[in-house]
């Protein structure tokens, strides 16, 4: 890169941040190898593009963009180096992570949307195609009265269970699609029965609930002795194959800021669910986090 003083003083902020992004990703992933991955990238998009004012004005090769886009939210993102490294190499060999991160924002938002701790639901936020769940003799058990999903995600849910019967597993669905008011009182009472910190680890506040979406399934007896039991095998080696994805994994607390949760299925796709386990090591808040930031950059 070979800048003039002048060039730099007009810069605005976006390509400023663009010249720094090697340094940037050299502070937070300290490697020599990713500083020049990036390196090479940073050069190659000025050299084809000149500088960009904004990622919109920028012609073709708008793939290369996207990576560079891809690495500013790597640089301030939180992920483990080994997550970030990986990424950074596929998208210096490939175009696939750009490819299939744009078949994923392609597809509908709920299905990739970030519900968590700091980013939430209107209260009136209601999915249309909510459908009641029923007991099915050749496919789920329904233990709960009055639970309903979208039919987006019942239609998985369904295929899945017929699967999980056929090697001898009955699936069983405790809670599914839930209002913001549902969410608001479940919490309440969590206060109530535990208080504020206990209840902070379990249960989301009203609108921080993936399951105002309704594309989540909670199984079995929503407690972590589900996952001593057969049903939770079969779904941690098969859910994938249907779309869903766990949501709160064991020793990832700090991160999805929830208590392992072995019953908390959320449908996201099977195009979302390899992105996530390819790029993201299974974890799919770090995934919807990327997806996020990547979108709003
Ligand atoms: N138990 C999960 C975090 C919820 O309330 O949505
Ligand atoms: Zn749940």
């Amino acid at each position: 890169m070979n800048l003039k003083v002048q060039q730099l003083a007009k810069l605005p902020g976006y390509s400023i941040t663009l010249l720094f992004l090697p340094f940037f990703l050299s502070c937070t992933l300290s490697n020599i190898y990713v500083q020049s991955v990036a390196n090479n990238i940073v050069s190659e998009i000025i050299f084809n593009n000149g500088i960009p004012e904004k990622f919109e004005e920028l012609e073709e090769p708008a793939e290369d963009i996207h990576k560079i886009r891809a690495l500013i939210v790597l640089a301030n993102s939180k992920l483990p180096q080994s997550i970030s490294r990986n990424i950074i190499e596929h998208l210096e060999n490939s175009r696939d992570f750009i490819d299939e991160l744009f078949v994923i924002t392609a597809q509908e938002h709920s299905l990739w949307r970030l519900v968590d701790k700091n980013h939430s639901l209107d209260s009136d936020f209601f999915p249309d195609d909510i459908v009641p769940l029923r007991s099915k003799s050749n496919s789920y058990l329904v233990n709960w009265p009055d639970l309903s999903l979208r039919s987006l995600a019942e239609v998985p849910l369904d295929e899945m269970a017929v699967a999980a019967r056929k090697d001898g597993i009955i699936l069983g669905v405790t809670s599914g699609f839930r209002t913001y008011t549902h969410q608001a009182e479940s919490f309440a009472r969590r206060v109530r029965t535990m208080g504020l910190a206990t209840a902070e680890m379990l249960s989301a506040r009203a609108g921080h609930s993936q399951h105002q979406l309704g594309l989540v399934v909670d199984f079995g007896c929503l407690t972590n002795a589900f996952a001593r039991t057969p049903e939770y095998a079969w779904l941690a080696a098969n859910a994938s194959r249907f779309g869903f994805s766990l949501s709160y994994p064991r020793g990832y607390e700090q991160v999805t800021g929830y208590n392992w949760e072995s019953w908390h299925y959320r449908y996201v796709g099977l195009e979302l669910v390899a992105f996530i386990e390819k790029y993201f090591d299974g974890i799919q808040q770090y995934a919807l986090e990327f997806i996020h930031d990547f979108v709003n950059l």
